[in-house]
């Protein structure tokens, strides 16, 4: 790789040279919710340091990315992109696009796993419980149109007896932590996700990862964190809240009006790898660490993925940084262009050579 492609420091040390812990107040976040966050947390009989987690994500929580997040720190736990319950017995982890780690991770490592045939997740789940991942987790939120009609993802929560069988069965097959991810469903009441919750639990789940949305809502409308707190309140296992959390106040305010035992970050985590590192320890990035990770961000998916994947890969996750400042449009339409990783490079250095402004929160019209 050229000498220019890779960082000229660490990221972590751009972050943390430093060294300042905050009181809260740059940030938002009170020392009491900071405390919580750092308070351990038991999961299925494992522990778990840090109550900020990181969302799975298709094609973006891959095994580049999360080296880059482990490198700052702070992230309780970490989950794959959903990956087809069909084919992960057979995998081979050097091959597949999503069904790969380093070996290094996995005490902090979640799979996530998706598919509507019990017997199927079961086995999945085997394979993962035998590879030493932390979890498992069951994808019951995805509501996009392809997962959905093999009646996967969100689908499941139109029949709820099949999704408990599914969480029976993998329950019964791997004697690792077992995550829900789900969402309210398909109609704008915490009731029957308050009801679905507790037969989770009783099935045997371990923690539940909850999505405060309606099933064809994806992300057009805010999520509605109080029904979080129906949920929390029909179990007693671990609930972690999710959706829309950008900036400390906002996850000073989901686990206030929640009540919510940690908090799952996902388009934030990608815009902002440190902010599991700023937010539960208050350690303040430095002035160059979008620079800095973007570039460390490309250069690991160089070392994981062959040439032409790992650029895709780049484009997709660099919308969510390029989202954090005013003309990120502009930016990201030139990562966008630009042939090769040299010429990335380059316009990563054009434009923050200039001094662009960044924003407290991002632009949501590139924050999809
Ligand atoms: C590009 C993208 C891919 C996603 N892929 C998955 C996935 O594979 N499995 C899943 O359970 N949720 C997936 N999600 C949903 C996220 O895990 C999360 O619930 C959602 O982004 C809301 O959280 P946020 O507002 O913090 O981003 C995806 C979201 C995005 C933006």
């Amino acid at each position: 790789m050229n000498s220019a492609m890779s960082c000229d420091a660490d990221p972590t040390r751009a972050m943390t040279e430093d060294d300042e812990v905050s009181d809260c107040s740059d940030d938002g976040i009170s020392p009491e919710i900071r405390r919580l966050l750092n308070t351990p947390i038991c999961i299925g009989g494992r522990t778990v340091q840090s109550r900020l987690i990181l969302s799975p994500m298709s094609g973006l929580t891959h095994v580049a990315f999360r080296e880059l997040l482990a490198g700052f720190g702070g992230c309780g736990l970490m989950f794959t992109e959903m990956c087809s319950a069909g084919a992960v017995p057979h995998e081979n982890r050097r091959v597949s696009a999503v069904f790969r780690w380093r070996d290094a991770e996995l005490d902090k490592l979640v799979c996530q796993i998706v598919g509507s045939d019990p017997a199927v997740m079961a086995a999945a789940a085997r394979r993962i419980a035998a590879e030493g991942f932390f979890g498992v987790d069951l994808n019951f939120g995805c509501s996009v149109g392809t997962i959905c009609r093999k009646n996967c993802g969100a689908a499941l929560l139109k029949t709820p007896d099949l999704a408990v069988q599914i969480v029976n069965a993998v329950r019964r097959a791997v004697s690792i932590p077992v995550f829900v991810k789900f969402r309210t469903g398909w109609e704008d009441r915490p009731q029957p996700a308050a009801d679905l919750a507790r037969r989770f639990a009783d099935a045997g789940a371990d923690a539940l990862v909850f999505h405060p949305r309606v099933a064809p809502d994806r992300r057009t409308r805010p999520p509605r964190w109080q029904h979080i707190a129906d949920v929390r309140q029909a179990v007693t296992i671990p609930v972690f809240g999710n959706g829309d959390v950008f900036s400390g106040p906002d996850l000073e305010r989901i686990m206030r009006v929640s009540g919510c035992d940690g908090v799952s970050l996902g388009r934030v985590a990608v815009a902002m790898p440190w902010v599991f590192a700023q937010w539960t320890v208050g350690v303040a990035p430095g002035p160059d660490i979008f620079r800095y990770t973007l570039l460390r961000h490309l250069e690991l998916l160089l070392t994981h993925f062959e040439t032409r994947i790992a650029l895709r890969k780049f484009r997709q996750a660099a919308l969510y940084p390029a989202a954090m400042f005013q003309y990120g449009h502009g930016f990201y339409k030139k990562l966008r262009n630009a042939p090769d990783a040299e010429q990335i490079v380059a316009v990563i250095h054009n434009f923050f050579d200039a001094a662009p402004r960044s924003m407290d929160r991002p632009n949501m019209n590139l924050f999809l």
